[in-house]
């Protein structure tokens, strides 16, 4: 049925859910914004009634038990994505996750499991995917690009970014009562850092280049500001570089580029909050022509929950899945670790044997 709608239960009504999931579901295809959740009362109730959203729970299990619910957002700190992940698809529903996947490649691949074992659909918040841009230049490597040589991708977050928010978005409601883990977030900013940025540059290369097999990293740090840099290889053949700073004296940057042996691309991400698609230029080798698409339809939010409406609608794969998800975990845990050791960590050891 073409206009069937899913019914989701959002978790969470802290920062990114009021920036992007609210207004995205709110203006979605075939999505309906069922319920909303928060511990935090007084932040869910001025949530739901600017949202316009009636069904409202400060206990999570209860509005998993709600059969208006068929799928949950859980836009909630990084330390509960697997626990209420694994609470959600154990209660029948199907789950779009904020990125990281999880803290750790152990509890992803329990996470996995569950995913299995349920039959459910989990999709994990790694939206930039679903930009046109970047999903064209996915399209372009995988049909025209043939062999990959060589890769690069650079994310540079910016001292302006809360400047550059403030522009465009309203001010976030917030709450002295909201459910915190017991280590906070940022207790550690170097890994922080890491994980909430790195999780968007390693998905985006995951997709567009192919898996990463081995990794060996660096770091400089200077003043609160890291800069990481690396070596990566790639599955798909060819080797592959990587820059993460956050944060730089310089405007936001988000670029990734990818020769291969027949074609090549590049592609500047926008901040995601400005909903413009990422701007890229494809070269065909065998036409020699460059193309650079325009996108239509640019927020990456929105397209993320559509996707997800119809991977569950009409039975399709999610992007990224639970597997993918779980490979980003473990390519920035040997971001850390090859730091640790000074040596090149292999992904792939122990596979096959
Ligand atoms: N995709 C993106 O572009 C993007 C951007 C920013 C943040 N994020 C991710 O989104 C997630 C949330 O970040 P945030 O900044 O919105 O967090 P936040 O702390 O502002 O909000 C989380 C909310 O979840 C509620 N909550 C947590 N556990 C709960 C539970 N068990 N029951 C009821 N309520 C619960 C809290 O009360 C809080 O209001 C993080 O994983 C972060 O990495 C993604």
């Amino acid at each position: 049925m073409p206009d069937e709608c899913l019914k989701i239960g959002l978790l969470g009504c802290g920062a990114i859910a009021q920036i992007a999931h609210i207004p995205a579901a709110l203006r979605a295809q075939r999505v309906q914004l069922a319920a909303l959740c928060d511990g935090a009362n007084d932040l869910l109730e001025k949530v739901g009634r600017k949202a316009g959203v009636e069904r409202l729970f400060t206990d999570y299990s209860t509005m998993l038990a709600d059969e208006q619910v068929q799928a949950v957002i859980i836009a909630a700190p990084d330390a509960f994505h697997v626990p209420l992940a694994i609470q959600a698809l154990e209660a029948g529903k199907h789950v779009l996750v904020e990125k990281p996947l999880g803290t750790n490649s152990a509890e992803c691949l329990d996470l996995a499991r569950v995913v299995k074992q349920t039959g459910l659909k989990l999709q994990v918040g790694s939206m930039k995917r679903h930009d046109p841009g970047v999903a064209f230049a996915h399209r372009f490597l995988q049909e025209r690009a043939g062999p990959i040589l060589s890769v690069s991708g650079v994310y540079r977050d910016t001292i302006f970014r809360p400047a550059m928010q403030e522009t465009c978005l309203d001010p976030i409601l917030s709450s002295e009562a909201t459910v915190k883990p017991k280590l906070h977030p940022k207790a550690d900013l170097e890994h922080y850092n890491l994980t909430t940025q790195g999780a968007h540059l390693f998905d985006n290369l995951f997709f567009l280049a192919g898996r990463i097999t081995a990794v060996t990293a660096q770091v400089a740090h200077n003043d609160g500001n890291w800069s990481w840099h690396g070596l990566l290889e790639f599955e798909r053949g060819g080797r592959g570089h990587f820059e993460l700073t956050c944060k730089t004296c310089a405007d936001w940057c988000e670029r990734y580029e990818v020769f291969g042996q027949s074609g090549s691309v590049q592609v500047d991400v926008s901040l995601p909050f400005y909903h413009r698609p990422a701007q890229v230029r494809a070269f065909d080798g065998s036409t020699e022509v460059w193309s650079q698409p325009l996108g239509g339809q640019s927020n990456a939010y929105k397209n993320q929950l559509e996707a997800f409406a119809e991977a569950i609608l009409d039975d399709k794969p999610t992007s990224p899945d639970v597997r993918e998800g779980l490979e980003t975990v473990r390519v920035l845990e040997a971001v850390e670790e090859s730091i640790r050791t000074g040596r090149r960590v292999d992904l792939c050891k122990g596979e096959g044997a």
